[in-house]
């Protein structure tokens, strides 16, 4: 799994604060990447020790561990409201709590449970913090609409790079079958107005700006957890 700038500890801090919002009845959307690992993996804990929630999760990867935690399951088509989703971040914008999200190439699916969650809570550590949105977009595209999207990404002022697997030789695969293009937009000032452009090129399945989504965010900095809310 993708690891980043932050300390495990300060990932497992921020993890563990927000668990702490999870109560007996809840329906947990489940996000994906190594701070929400932590979450799921104490989620699991605390099922094994009698806490009684069904988890919704974001990735195949996040369903694994899942799994393995002892988290009972549920999809969207199996329950009618999530409680609350745990879900880490790229990049959180300190101005206006906009996030990027898709480094493990999953933001469709976590758009739409982070989206329908009642609660949206962001584990972070401070390596993921700035003032305004700079981190590159990811963008999911169909395959067939690779090099359409990547000429509308670049007359948005755009540079898309397509994503490739770490370790194969070929691109990165969503879980949806298609595939992912890192857009740079250097510094955005309107991160509203450039995510309503990416949703309207055809072709385009989901980006990784989350406006107006986050509720809490849990920082894990070397001592404790700042909340940001
Ligand atoms: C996956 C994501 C992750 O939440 C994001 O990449 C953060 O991951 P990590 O906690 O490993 O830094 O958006 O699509």
């Amino acid at each position: 799994m993708k690891t980043t700038g932050g300390t495990d500890e300060q990932k497992r801090r921020a993890a563990l604060a927000a668990v702490e919002s999870v109560e007996d009845g809840m329906v947990v959307g489940l996000g994906t990447g190594s701070t929400t690992a932590f979450a799921i993996r104490k989620l699991g804990d605390l099922v094994g020790s009698g806490l009684d929630i069904r988890g919704v999760p974001t990735s195949f990867a996040a369903r694994e561990l899942a799994r393995e935690a002892g988290i009972p399951l549920a999809s969207l088509d199996e329950i009618s409201a999530i409680d609350l989703a745990i879900d880490g971040a790229d990049q959180v914008a300190t101005s206006d709590g906009a996030l990027v999200k898709g480094g493990g190439a999953a933001h469709a699916r976590e758009k739409i449970v982070d989206a329908f969650a009642d609660e949206f809570h962001v584990v972070a550590d401070p390596s993921k913090l700035a003032e305004t949105l700079s981190h590159s977009i990811p963008v999911e595209v169909l395959p067939t609409a690779r090099t359409t999207v990547s000429a509308a990404v670049s007359d948005l002022g755009g540079d898309p790079v397509l994503r490739r697997a770490e370790r194969k030789d070929g691109p990165v695969v969503t879980d949806n079958g298609n595939l992912v293009l890192d857009c740079d937009f250097g510094e955005i000032s309107d991160s509203e107005s450039l995510a309503t452009a990416l949703s309207a090129i055809p072709g385009v399945v989901e980006h990784g700006i989350f406006v107006g989504l986050a509720d809490v965010v849990y920082v894990g900095t070397a001592d404790g957890v700042d909340v940001v809310e």
